[in-house]
């Protein structure tokens, strides 16, 4: 047998990465990295702050549809993108990719959401297993507008009044799937009437993140939301002091987006809005959403 050195016995040490917090409340921004050329170590360390930090920034990347899909990949299964307002889901081949933007090509848009305001939420809460996060890459964007906000949902859970957290312990919201972020009817649901017979999964209110064993708020979007088990009016009122507090400036971070950037979020532990912007300026984003597990 041939005498093995220490470095071939041991896994490659985590390499120190670059790392600068964006903000007080969430986010930090790489540098340093190339998204198309990582190994197993540097995407431990990436994974690691990704973790701690909830949201990372990586600018001037240059990425292929398939690079995007090969290092979103690294996180685990991806989901494939949804079908968008026109019927189409997956871009250049790649059903794993789903384009977020205002263009229209032959009259069709080619994309999701268009310029509409994307208020606050977590993606696809009102599925029984949510998406753990998300890879989303700006290929073109508007000089103004548009930008992406995140909250931090470990903070707004810490900070929530005694007496609240106390009070929604046990209790599990029932997020609504009629409408999407952009107020969109879905196709083939119908309008809301009763937000106690909307259709949705039931999760609760605070969960526990399953990767950093952190327990987080999790109220999804508040448009149509029920808390079981209580009558209308009494979810109503506890919806709203909940969301007023969870959304607060000081647990948030808003991006402003530059080409070439790439924004990681963690579905579990952030929510996500987006700034409406002028239609007649171009945004063309590309992102992937990593597969996700029951929230619990
Ligand atoms: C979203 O995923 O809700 C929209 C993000 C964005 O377009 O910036």
């Amino acid at each position: 047998m041939t005498e093995q050195t220490i470095d071939e016995q041991q896994p490659a040490a985590i390499p120190t990465l670059d790392v600068t917090p964006v903000s007080d409340a969430i986010g930090a921004e790489i540098r340093g990295v190339d998204l198309t050329d990582i190994n197993d170590a540097t995407f431990a360390a990436l994974h690691a702050a990704w973790l701690k930090y909830g949201v990372l920034l990586l600018r001037k990347q240059s990425l292929s549809d398939a690079d995007l899909v090969a290092f979103s990949r690294r996180f685990g299964d991806l989901d494939d993108a949804p079908p968008n307002e026109n019927g189409k889901g997956g871009v250049n081949g790649f059903s794993e990719v789903l384009v977020l933007s205002n263009v229209k090509e032959n009259g069709k848009a080619i994309g999701a959401l268009g310029n509409a305001e994307a208020i606050w939420h977590s993606d696809m809460n009102y599925i029984a297993e949510p998406p753990t996060g998300s890879v989303l890459y700006s290929l073109e964007v508007p000089d103004s507008g548009g930008d992406t906000g995140f909250c931090n949902m470990y903070r707004a859970l810490e900070e929530l009044p005694a007496d609240i957290r106390k009070r929604i312990a046990n209790l599990k919201i029932k997020h609504d799937s009629s409408t999407n972020s952009g107020g969109f009817l879905r196709e083939g649901a119908k309008p809301v009437t009763d937000v106690r017979e909307c259709p949705g999964a039931v999760h609760p209110i605070v969960r526990t993140h399953p990767e950093t064993g952190r327990k987080a708020l999790y109220i999804g979007r508040r448009r149509y939301a029920y808390i079981m088990g209580l009558d209308l009016d009494e979810s109503e009122a506890l919806l709203d002091e909940i969301w007023s507090h969870a959304t607060r400036n000081d647990f948030t971070w808003h991006h402003q987006w530059r080409v070439g950037d790439v924004l990681i979020w963690d579905n579990r532990c952030a929510m996500h809005r987006r700034d409406d912007f002028d239609d007649s300026a171009r945004r063309i984003m590309h992102r992937t959403q990593i597969k996700g597990s029951a929230p619990f």
